[in-house]
């Protein structure tokens, strides 16, 4: 065999090396298989690369230079294939890792609206479509509006400190929303037409059917010519509509000092054999119109407050007020 042949052949060979250990390479896509390519062609001690190298001592001394150039340049094309292919592997397992936005997403648990709140914003839906908008006031109010506005004098039993959250002498937890009432009248010329929803506070024995906070929902109706015959219209359509229409409802003669006549408006309970008060109403005190500007020769109106866990409860067959406030999601997840 000549040199020639012999450094032709082995050239030969080192393209081949180069064109199969690209490939392998190329091709590895495990990083099993990357290590697996790397110990057949880069292995120091049985490498196919290591086994050219030593081939260049059997060439002859005219073809060791020409073959040595060429060995140095596959090592390195094989090498940078190496480092290429272990590159790729990482920036998949990284890919990986990150979002895909075609997965089918974690659902977040979604929760709902407390019954509670459920029922105020039905009653804002159903006093809406008879014309009534909502107006809000603070828990935080002034005696002024609490009482005096409403024709309460200053010695009436209402006032009593043990009925009362007081915070100073002249400010307290509002103890009825019939406050917004006063605070809507001053702001505003009539006619009037709103309902107020929020917390009261009085300091009553927690019971079944009793807390020392619950809801009211007021409404104010001031035009002229309003009578009670509206007044006792807008309740009953408001009954059948959130209670059912066969549900069964009644006027008892009360007292009221902001209103005049005054009634409390009774339904019937679950079961129907009890009578459960859900509010006072009447037609609003002329002295209170004065007190806030209007002319009771001119306009007249009517005022009720209904307490919304009752209605609430009666609605869902709820048997204890309590629950509304325990936070409990079995009780919670039925509505
Ligand atoms: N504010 C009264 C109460 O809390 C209810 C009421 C409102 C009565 C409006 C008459 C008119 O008991």
């Amino acid at each position: 065999m000549s040199s020639q042949d012999t450094l032709e052949s082995a050239l030969g060979d080192l393209e081949r090396l180069e064109s199969e250990g690209l490939a392998a390479l190329g091709a590895a896509d495990s990083p099993e298989a990357v290590e697996a390519a790397r110990i057949e062609y880069l292995g120091q001690k049985s490498g196919r690369l290591k086994a050219a190298q030593e081939r260049l001592r059997t060439l002859e001394p005219s073809g060791k230079r020409a073959y040595g150039q060429r060995f140095n340049g596959v090592k390195q094309a094989l090498e940078a294939a190496l480092e290429e292919a272990r590159t790729r592997l990482e920036r998949r397992a990284v890919a990986a890792d990150a979002l895909d936005v075609t997965l089918p997403g974690s659902r977040p648990r979604l929760g709902h609206r407390h019954p509670l709140t459920q029922t105020a914003d039905e009653l804002i839906d159903l006093f809406g479509r008879f014309g009534f908008s909502v107006a809000r006031g603070p828990e935080v109010e002034d005696t002024r509006h609490n009482f005096d506005a409403l024709n309460i004098p200053p010695v009436h039993p209402a006032r009593d400190p043990l009925d009362n959250f007081y915070l100073s002498e002249s400010t307290m937890l509002r103890s009825q929303t019939s406050t917004v009432q006063i605070r809507v009248m001053e702001a505003q010329p009539p006619p009037v037409r709103v309902i107020a929803i929020g917390r009261v506070y009085r300091p009553d024995t927690v019971d079944a059917t009793h807390s020392f906070m619950f809801h009211q929902v007021e409404g104010l109706m001031v035009d002229r010519g309003v009578t009670m015959a509206d007044l006792k219209t807008v309740l009953r359509l408001f009954a059948r509509s959130y209670l059912g229409q066969d549900v069964k409802i009644r006027f008892r003669p009360s007292f009221f000092p902001f209103t005049e006549p005054s009634v409390e408006v009774d339904m019937l309970w679950h079961g129907g054999d009890r009578w459960v008060e859900m509010g006072g109403a009447g037609m609003v005190d002329p002295n209170v119109l004065r007190a806030v500007g209007y002319d009771p020769e001119e306009v007249t109106g009517f005022a009720f407050g209904l307490g919304i866990e009752r209605l609430c409860m009666r609605r869902h067959g709820i048997d204890d007020i309590r629950l509304l406030y325990q936070g409990d999601v079995r009780f919670l997840e039925q509505f």
